[in-house]
Formats: structure tokens, C-alpha cells, sequence
């Protein structure tokens, strides 16, 4: 049903591939429309616990937006899409099943912007980051500024998007951009693992716990008042009563996310 993404459902996990890859697959109106859709089904399907999303090909993950649907913009057409591209990749970050980047070629600009809009990032050793909008006389529009500013600091982020290098994987790891580097045919193993395992938790904790996250690092909310409830509801959940009593009878829990 999509033409410019591929959607795929393994062990409950959607794997959701951006799949332009003779345009190293760019964000054109078109995929973000289409990621829109199939984040809409990470969050509403019963059967899906949590999605990956990755590139198509061996070269990219994604290599920004489209630069051919630029030059025709107004400033409030500017704004507007920087204003859609906000609003889907929030709806990344918030949402309550986990979702993470697997990195498997050049993430730069919007590409760049959609692994940090992730709740974590793998990558290959092929992988490259970077936000080179400055080269195109533009800025990082779908949230790279606040982003990379929160997830590497502001130096580093000032460098990266002041100079518009690219760094590597391993530099990525170094400065806490990426969790794993991992040999390429590696890459959707390692990050299916990873789901798997948290799948084997609580899920309305998972989810409690990425709302907190979230909170760190958003001005308007306090995010210890909000651990302070989060916590205090856990005790109302299936799930703890689950969890404790599995630990005391010294076998594996069984929750349902009740
Ligand atoms: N938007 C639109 N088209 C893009 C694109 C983008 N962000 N990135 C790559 N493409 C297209 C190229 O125009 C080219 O199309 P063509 O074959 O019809 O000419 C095709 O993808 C392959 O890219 P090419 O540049 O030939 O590959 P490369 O291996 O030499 O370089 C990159 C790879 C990623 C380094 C290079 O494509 C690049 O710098 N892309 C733009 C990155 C960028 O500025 N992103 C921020 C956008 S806001």
C-alpha cells in the first residue's frame, strides 16, 4: 500500500524502511506522509510492540529532505513544513511503544533529525551524521537544532551544524549520538535483539519510563513531579503485582500490560 516505505512485521516489531534509494532515500512529501501512516499503526496495533526504522540499500539511511521540493517555497511555506516534519517526528518521540534507529548509511539533515527523533540509535559502521544545511543556506528545520543540542551538547552540535561535516559511526558513538556500532549485517539483528528484550518487560513501565525521559527535557514540564506520579500509578498495574511476586518465587514474569 506505500510506495516510497516498506513496512514489515517480525516478532511484533514493524520495521519500517524509507525506501528511495536512487534519491538516497530523501524525505519528500510523500514518505513523510507515508512514515505518518506507519507510525499511526505503531501506536494504534494491538500487534505491533514497537518499530524500527532504518534505509533501503547499502548508502543511506535517509539524506534529508528533498532538496528538489525547496525552491519553490515561501517562508510560510518554509514554516509549514518545518512545522509538519515537528509534527510527525514528536509523534516518534512520544510515543509510548519504543521505536529506534537503525542507522545503516548517510543520516544527515532531516535524516539525521528522524534517528535523534528516535527513542535510541544503532548504526553500522557505514553509517555517516551530520546536518550540512548550512551548505544549502538553510537551517535544520525538523528539530535538529533542539535535538542534537540535547543529545551531544551544545559544542558539538554547534560544530556539526556551523561546519556541516559529516562524522563517522564510531565518532557518533563516542560523543552518545549512537548506543551501538555494529558490522552492517548486523544492524537489524542487534536492534531486533534489543526490542525483543524489552519486550519481555512491563509494558505500561516502558512506557512510563519514555514519558519520564521525555519530560527531562521539555521546559514545561517537571519532569520529577511526573516520575513522582508515573511511580506512584505502577502500583495500581497487573504488571507490578507480577513482577514482585515473580522475583520472590525466583521465576521469569509473565506480564500483560495490565
Ligand atoms: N534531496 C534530494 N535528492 C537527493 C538528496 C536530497 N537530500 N540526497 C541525495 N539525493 C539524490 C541526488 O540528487 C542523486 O540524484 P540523481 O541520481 O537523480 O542525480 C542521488 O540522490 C544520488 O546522490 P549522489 O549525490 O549522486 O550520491 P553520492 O554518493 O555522490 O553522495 C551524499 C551522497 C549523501 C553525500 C549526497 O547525495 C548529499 O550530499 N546529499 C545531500 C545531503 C544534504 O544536504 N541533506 C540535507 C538536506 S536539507
Amino acid at each position: 500500500m506505500f510506495q516510497t516505505i516498506n513496512t514489515q512485521l517480525e516478532n511484533n516489531i514493524l520495521i519500517i524502511t524509507i525506501n528511495r534509494p536512487d534519491k538516497m532515500n530523501a524525505l519528500n512529501h510523500q514518505v513523510l506522509a507515508e512514515l505518518a501512516l506507519a507510525i499511526d499503526d505503531v501506536h494504534g496495533r494491538n500487534n505491533i510492540k514497537a518499530a524500527i526504522i532504518t534505509g533501503a540499500g547499502e548508502k543511506a539511511f535517509v539524506a534529508g529532505a528533498d532538496i528538489s521540493e525547496f525552491l519553490t517555497l515561501s517562508p510560510k511555506q518554509g514554516e509549514e513544513l518545518a512545522k509538519k516534519g515537528h509534527v510527525i517526528f514528536q509523534r516518534i518521540e512520544t510515543s509510548h511503544k519504543p521505536i529506534i534507529a537503525a542507522v545503516n548509511g548517510f543520516a544527515l539533515g532531516g535524516g539525521c533529525e528522524l534517528a535523534m527523533a528516535c527513542h535510541f540509535r544503532l548504526a553500522s559502521n557505514k553509517a555517516r551524521f551530520g546536518q550540512p544545511e548550512v551548505g544549502l543556506g538553510l537551517i535544520p528545520g525538523y528539530g535538529g537544532t533542539q535535538r542534537l543540542t540535547q543529545l551531544v551538547g551544545k559544542g558539538r552540535a554547534l560544530e556539526l551544524m556551523l561546519t556541516g561535516d559529516m562524522i563517522s559511526a564510531d565518532e557518533a558513538l563516542a560523543w552518545g549520538l549512537v548506543n551501538h556500532v555494529v558490522q552492517p549485517e548486523e544492524l537489524l539483528p542487534k536492534a531486533i535483539a534489543i526490542l525483543q528484550k524489552i519486550q519481555t518487560k512491563a509494558p505500561l513501565a516502558v512506557t512510563r519510563i519514555i514519558k519520564c525521559a521525555n519530560a527531562a527535557l521539555d521546559k514545561d514540564q517537571d519532569g520529577f513531579e511526573l516520575e513522582t506520579q508515573e511511580f506512584g500509578a505502577c502500583f495500581e498495574t497487573k504488571d507490578l503485582q507480577e513482577g514482585a511476586t515473580a522475583f520472590l518465587q525466583k521465576r521469569p514474569p509473565n506480564f500483560t500490560g495490565e
